[in-house]
């Protein structure tokens, strides 16, 4: 029996449906939610999600800042443009959208935002708290992905989760929520370290690609019945399309969705999560600013 795919596409319009009306409750009491984006450059992934995020913001009611710099910005004129953004009142959350060109230093970007505005949950203190279970802005796509399994019933209790991918925006982030009591999975991270990766995705009851490399995970190897959390984002050429290329994941859909009992697709599968989760992350800053005022 082939999977059932995961729609995050309308789960994602649900949350930020939610997070709509919420924001106009917030607006009527005179605290009105807003995102700055920073864009340095113009990498075409990068220009793509961030247009997905400024529609977002004006679907849920919410400021967008938007800041476009040339390529050429120095790190010295983005941090800053950080600061003002973190003296600015009006401004509830920083995004800066990642990668940054080579010449300046992410980690150093990242550690000037203010954590009460960092709504990617980057910053060492959102990170350090999420590690140890205090409260802290939750990285968005490791967010969107537990609300996914979430919506789906898909039981994480006792469940074994391998995620293979150890980045810092999802691999890392993704296997320290699996593993909160309220999700209580037992968790396998594999890596390009890893040795005979199959052997252990095929023990995965929920397996989560975020390697950024199309077709790593194949039918194979996958255990029957599991549910698949496809996180990759990867542009392979397609002379059919208008574009030039076509979006593909990580896993071999066609095949894997015949062996698990769940999957995301690429496109609409985990990428609308990130951004609902966003809007939620900017909701929540307001929220607080607002209480603290
Ligand atoms: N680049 C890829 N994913 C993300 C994300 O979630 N946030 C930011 N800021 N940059 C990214």
């Amino acid at each position: 029996m082939s999977a059932v795919i995961i729609d995050g596409f309308q789960i994602a319009a649900d949350v930020r449906h939610q997070v709509a009306e919420k924001t106009a409750e917030l607006v009527k009491t005179g605290v009105h939610p807003c995102l700055a984006v920073i864009l340095v450059g113009e990498n075409p992934a990068s220009v793509s999600y961030v247009t997905g995020k400024e529609k977002a913001l004006a679907e849920v009611g919410m400021k967008d800042r938007s800041i476009r710099l040339p390529e050429s910005t120095s790190e010295e004129e983005l941090l800053k443009i950080i600061d003002e953004l973190n003296a600015d009142e009006s401004v509830h959350g920083i995004l800066v959208q990642l990668p940054l060109p080579k010449h300046i230093n992410e980690d150093k970007v990242i550690m000037a935002i203010k954590p009460e505005k960092d709504v990617d949950g980057f910053h060492p203190v959102n990170v350090g708290n999420l590690v140890i279970g205090r409260k802290a802005f939750l990285p968005c796509t490791p967010h969107g992905i537990i609300v996914l399994l979430e919506t789906m019933g898909i039981k994480t209790d006792g469940a074994h989760a391998v995620v293979v991918g150890r980045s810092n925006i999802v691999g890392k982030p993704v296997s320290l929520l699996l593993t909160r009591r309220e999700t209580n999975a037992t968790v396998t991270i594999c890596h390009t370290g890893t040795k005979d990766l199959a052997s252990i995705t095929r023990q995965a009851d929920i397996l989560v690609a975020a390697v950024g490399r199309p077709k790593t995970i194949t039918a194979d190897m996958i255990k029957p019945g599991a549910a698949v959390i496809d996180v990759g984002v990867n542009r392979i050429p397609d002379a059919t399309k208008k574009s030039g290329f076509r979006l593909v994941g990580d896993v071999d859909f066609e095949n894997a969705k015949e062996v698990a009992s769940y999957i995301t697709p690429v496109p609409k599968g985990v990428g609308p999560m990130t951004i609902a989760m966003l809007m939620q992350n900017v909701l929540e800053a307001a929220q607080i600013a607002a209480e603290a005022k």
